[in-house]
């Protein structure tokens, strides 16, 4: 007891409680960060430190809104999740950070990185009035960017200049849907040809309630405005769904294919409904028919389908020397997936899957079925895992071939290395620096990532220090 005594002396006063139950920034780090910030700051949750309160700011109201959700809007219930003493303690440390003057509470605008191999600086480029959702690069300076909530497309330099291409398609701006991903044609120096992903509303005025689905534009940019455009993917209003949630929408394009996601728009047995078209990855010729190999050429099947089993893939990409596609998946909480896409294959969700409910307690208890795809690599906790690609080139070379993985939740950029469908090396690269939505390589071997901060997008380079 004595030499009990003497540790927590040693350790000081603030550590003596540790066999009290965990505090509340404890709770809040577990539970509540991953949509709310790591700063309080919102993400899919909202901002807790703005001076905005939807639901009271007294710790009462608080602690109501904790227990019971705000079930609609995708703030769960706690009170079968968390015990009241738990509960009362995130409330209490809410209001405590509300206290704290909000200088500081934002994060620098650049930031000096050292990793295993490199050190290097993230460089702020260029802020987008909302939220950017994907980029590509056209050439060493300029790319292309989309703007989900607005719908925009822009033609962007690094130097910090862009500007707005016109003619761009009616987005269905429904919580997570709107303008989404976008992909360049293999020859598009010479055609100027791109592909967008986009949540489109299928208007129907038979319905209460406005429905829609993820769709595929192919377009030539002519100037400043968007031409020859042709819908090569959509779906007919039977399919169209109310929900606002995993649209997925990345695309990968090579010279006779193209290969995007849809998610399970948040009804999740559909992923396993080979009719219907959300919850999987589909495959279609650039001109939007469906080739003749494709696995599901059954009646009633959906035939553009190429995986299914997938809950909300937003990264897919090609491995530059094997050719082959792998995707991240965004899972629920704790089942987050790096997954090697393959012809046919079910990747399980949501009959197996490492994931939790947001209260924490077990989804299902099963991980593993014959004939369900086991993932490369799952997080748990989750990272939120959005956009990726490989990184090819000479001015990271030893780097090559790795996965560069983001992570919106967790403000992550990870590189993963992966060797004969193993993962052999991970690195956490960035950290709570914002939303890391999309990552891309350009041409010349450089890497940017786009970050969202207070709903804007963070357009930066990582730029090696000498
Ligand atoms: C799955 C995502 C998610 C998780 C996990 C989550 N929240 Fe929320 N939370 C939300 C969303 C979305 C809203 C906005 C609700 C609305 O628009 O009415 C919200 C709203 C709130 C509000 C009300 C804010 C206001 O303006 O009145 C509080 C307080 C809150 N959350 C606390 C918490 C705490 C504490 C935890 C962890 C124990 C937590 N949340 C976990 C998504 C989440």
């Amino acid at each position: 007891m004595k030499y009990l005594s003497l540790i927590l002396i040693s350790l000081g006063w603030s550590q003596i409680s540790f066999a009290a139950p965990p505090s509340g920034e404890q709770v809040y780090r577990q539970y509540c960060a991953g949509c709310h910030g790591a700063q309080l700051q919102g993400g899919l949750g909202a901002n807790l430190v703005d001076d905005t309160w939807l639901h009271g700011d007294s710790e009462g109201a608080i602690i109501k809104t904790i227990k019971n959700g705000v079930l609609d809007k995708g703030m769960p219930a706690f009170s079968a999740g968390l015990a009241p003493e738990q509960i009362k303690l995130v409330a209490q440390f809410i209001k405590s950070q509300n206290d704290t003057p909000s200088s500081g509470k934002l994060a620098e605008q650049n930031k000096s990185v050292t990793s295993e191999h490199y050190q290097f600086d993230l460089k702020l480029l260029t802020v987008f009035d909302s939220l950017t959702w994907a980029i590509t690069f056209i050439n060493d300076q300029e790319y292309l960017a989309t703007e989900r909530d607005t719908g925009n497309l822009y033609y962007a330099n690094i130097n910090g200049t862009y500007r707005t291409i016109k003619g761009t398609p009616q987005v269905w701006n429904n919580d997570q849907g709107g303008m989404l991903d976008i992909a360049l044609d293999v020859n598009f120096a010479e055609n100027q040809t791109i592909y967008l992903a986009y949540a489109k509303e299928n208007v129907n005025d038979n319905w209460q309630q406005p429905k829609g689905m993820t769709a595929i534009l192919k377009a030539r940019i002519e100037g400043d405005k968007l031409v020859d455009k042709q819908e090569i993917f959509s779906v007919d209003d039977a399919f169209a769904l109310p929900s606002g949630r995993h649209f997925g929408s990345r695309i990968v394009v090579d010279d006779k294919y193209l290969y995007f996601s849809i998610g399970e728009r948040g009804v999740r047995p559909d992923a396993q409904d080979l009719t219907k078209p959300n919850g999987k990855i589909h495959r279609i010729h650039l001109d939007g028919s469906i080739p003749s190999d494709n696995p599901f050429d059954r009646a009633n099947a959906y035939k553009s389908i190429w995986t299914y089993g997938n809950r909300n893939p937003q990264g897919l990409a090609r491995h530059p020397s094997t050719g082959e596609i792998w995707s991240t998946e965004h899972g629920p909480k704790g089942g987050d997936e790096i997954n090697l896409i393959s012809k046919g294959l079910n990747y399980g969700w949501p009959v197996i899957t490492y994931g939790l409910n947001y209260d924490g307690t077990s989804m299902t208890d099963k991980t593993h079925m014959p004939g369900m795809e086991q993932p490369i690599r799952y997080y748990v906790p989750s990272i939120a895992t959005g956009g990726i690609d490989f990184y090819h080139g000479e001015k990271w070379s030893k780097w090559q071939n790795n996965m560069l993985v983001t992570g919106m939740g967790a403000q992550e950029l990870r590189r993963v290395k992966i060797v004969n469908k193993q993962v052999v090396e991970e690195e956490l690269l960035v950290k709570d620096f914002g939303r890391v939505r999309d990552v891309a390589v350009s041409p010349s071997g450089d890497i940017y990532i786009m970050i969202t901060r207070d709903h804007k997008g963070h357009m930066y380079k990582l730029e090696q220090r000498n």
